[in-house]
């Protein structure tokens, strides 16, 4: 009696201590599933997806809903339920992922996850970027409103500030939010969780490479713009040098930004 209470006593610390590693190991191998999210378009879904959150999470595919069977969606428009299933099935294959719901997938998406009763328990984070055009503020709050009435816990639902102006305050420029914020709540909001206007997002696109990847790139662009000068190199060969000496030094900077965002919107 006494050995088997100590057995089962043992194996309640092993399985409580199995689990305390896993939350740890989750944390520090950041395992996330991540939806990002608005009604709106042109809030920056997909720049965050592919810049600020895929690329760190050990491995995460980014899945854009868009491209999901697309055939069937020609013939309808809408996303329908077998494609739900599939993004479903997608996601217990996978540990990492991040999920581009594009603002045309967003109603179908948000009533599939009604009627796949605890779907939405699937995933990790709501990241809902917002930007300061009215417009996108009104649909944003929009978009809170639908995840909280789905009944997604508010620490699940962060709220991210994109295309920040540093000059502004933020209060000012998202009044809505804030104001609808202090009255229902329901999400987080992180005054810190902010991407500033920034032209690295347009200068990188032609690269298809992340920022990530940009500041990590090994090739010292400014010894090698030297040796193209000296070496009289062609000047679109030296401009492609230039281009790249800028576009990393932007890198560096946005990188470190996006680290710390990053860590506010998954801690
Ligand atoms: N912080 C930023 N600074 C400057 N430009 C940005 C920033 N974030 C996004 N952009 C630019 O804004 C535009 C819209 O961004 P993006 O395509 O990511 O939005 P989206 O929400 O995915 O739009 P859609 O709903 O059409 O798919 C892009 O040209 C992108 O480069
Ligand atoms: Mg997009």
């Amino acid at each position: 009696m006494t050995r088997r209470r100590s057995n089962s006593n043992h194996n309640a610390t092993r399985v409580r201590d199995s689990v305390a590693a896993a939350l740890i190991d989750q944390q520090e191998r950041h395992t996330m599933k991540i939806a990002v999210i608005n009604f709106s378009g042109n809030v920056g879904k997909s720049t965050v997806a592919r810049h600020l959150l895929a690329p760190r999470l050990d491995g995460a595919e980014v899945i854009a809903i868009e491209s999901i069977n697309s055939d069937d969606r020609e013939k309808s428009g809408a996303l329908r339920g077998a494609q739900f299933d599939e993004l479903q099935e997608q996601m217990m294959m996978l540990n990492n992922v991040v999920v581009d719901v594009g603002a045309s997938n967003v109603e179908d998406f948000i009533s599939l996850m009604q009627r796949y009763d605890g779907s939405h328990e699937d995933f990790d984070r709501f990241v809902v970027p917002t930007v300061p055009v009215t417009k996108q503020q009104v649909d944003t709050i929009a978009t809170l409103d639908e995840l909280r009435d789905l009944g997604v816990p508010p620490e699940r639902i962060r709220l991210l500030f994109n295309t920040v102006d540093t000059k502004s305050d933020l209060r000012k420029a998202f009044t809505r939010i804030f104001d609808h914020y202090e009255r229902k709540g329901g999400f987080v909001l992180n005054s810190e969780a902010v991407i500033y206007e920034n032209p690295i997002f347009e200068k990188i696109k032609p690269f298809d490479k992340s920022i990530i990847e940009i500041r990590d790139d090994p090739t010292d662009y400014v010894a090698w713009n030297a040796k193209a000068m000296e070496e009289g190199a062609p000047d679109s060969q030296r401009a492609y040098i230039r281009q790249m000496v800028a576009l990393k030094r932007l890198a560096n900077r946005a990188a470190s930004e996006l680290d710390a965002v990053f860590k506010m919107l998954v801690h």
